[in-house]
């Protein structure tokens, strides 16, 4: 099997170079059954794969996104978590994107999504400009993966090499969004369940988690913790006073739901790795990012991840791009599988 795939991965270099642009799309190389976890085609995902299709269009890319981060810096943070809400949604095929319609009922309402995901029109725009330099070639699959590194980038964390190719799916699921996303109330073991769903271990999670190093959560997603985290009338007692009591003047115990307060308070618009540092301090924002460390009593995998990462921001920067091509690999849709869309809120 081993040399079957390398002969053929052989055979379509020497095609590669032997023939002309033509065989741009659908993307080689070819590999046997499928790489990204369920999803369709049997082709698997690779950095040049607009290589002679559309080569300027990370560029593209990149010069909306620095417009856009530097009119407001939280957009890098929406533009990571589009991705996430998208992949871990029958994959990473840009089904948060689509718009209600006859056909699709919208990702956008779930319970993850609603009065909380962003961003749309940024990725809008830069569809714009890459159906103008390239029509029909880029999918906002591949969009939303080069709109999450470059976010990261222009916030001042870790680069890596983003495998492309990923087409966009004709169908949304409400409740894939619903069941599929980690609510932030979660346990440590309802975390660690769900990202194994999606192939993803302890090791992903920690170091995917430290996103929240930039943006913000709403009043509703951290209230919990300041008035009632056990059902007991009593706050979360891993939450540090000082910390606690800031939150609670910004966050009442009802109405003001939508009141935002940043996930990492020190540096909310740079990407790096005080998240880790301030849950040591009993300052992160979510339950979920406190149980990393003391859920399970501190005996998980995770409490050991989150000590490392705290102490050592290069550590995390690796581990973080290679979770992040781990997580843009899911179920990808490849080959003939899918389309490319002409406008990411629509299928064509
Ligand atoms: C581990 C499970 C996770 C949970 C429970 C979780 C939960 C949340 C919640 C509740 C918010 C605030 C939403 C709001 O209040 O409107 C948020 C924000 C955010 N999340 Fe996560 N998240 C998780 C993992 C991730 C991952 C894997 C990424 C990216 C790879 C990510 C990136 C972000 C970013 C960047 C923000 C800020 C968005 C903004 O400011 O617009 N999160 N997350």
């Amino acid at each position: 099997m081993a040399f079957l795939r390398a002969s053929f991965g052989f055979m379509f270099m020497v095609l590669l170079s032997s023939t002309t642009i033509s065989i741009a799309h659908p993307g080689f190389p070819f590999t046997w059954g499928n790489v990204g976890g369920s999803g369709g085609g049997y082709f698997s995902l690779f950095p040049e794969f607009y290589q002679f299709s559309c080569p300027q269009a990370n560029d593209i890319v990149m010069t909306v996104l620095e417009k856009a981060i530097a009119k407001e810096p939280r957009m890098a943070a929406s533009l990571l978590r589009l991705h996430f809400h998208d992949c871990f949604v029958q994959g990473c095929d840009a089904s948060v994107l689509l718009d209600d319609s006859s056909k699709i009922t919208s990702e956008k309402r779930s319970n993850p999504n609603k009065n909380s995901i962003r961003g749309f029109d940024v990725i809008d725009e830069i569809k714009a400009q890459l159906e103008a330099a390239c029509p029909q070639t880029v999918s906002c699959a591949d969009i939303l993966a080069l709109a999450a590194r470059g976010s990261t980038v222009l916030s001042g964390g870790p680069n890596w090499e983003l495998p492309l190719g990923r087409r966009d799916s004709k169908t949304a699921s409400l409740s894939g969004s619903n069941n599929n996303i980690p609510p932030p109330n979660s346990t440590i073991q309802n975390l660690i369940t769900l990202f194994n769903r999606q192939g993803l271990d302890e090791i992903d999670l920690v170091a995917l988690s430290g996103s929240h190093t930039i943006g913000v959560a709403r009043c509703v997603s951290f209230r919990q913790r300041l008035y009632n985290q056990n059902g007991n009338n009593q706050p979360d007692e891993t939450l540090e006073r000082g910390y606690f009591y800031g939150l609670k003047s910004v966050c009442p115990k009802s109405r003001g739901d939508n009141i935002i307060s940043p996930l990492d308070f020190t540096s909310p618009a740079k990407f790096d790795n005080t998240y880790f540092k301030l849950i040591m301090w009993g300052k992160g924002l979510l339950n979920s990012d406190e149980v990393l460390l003391t859920g399970n009593g501190g005996n998980t995998k995770t409490t050991e991840l989150v000590k490392s990462y705290a102490e050592d921001e290069g550590l995390f920067f690796n581990q973080f791009a290679k979770s992040m091509v781990k997580m843009g690999n899911i179920s990808p849709l490849t080959g003939y599988s899918g389309e490319v869309r002409k406008n990411c809120r629509l299928v064509n």
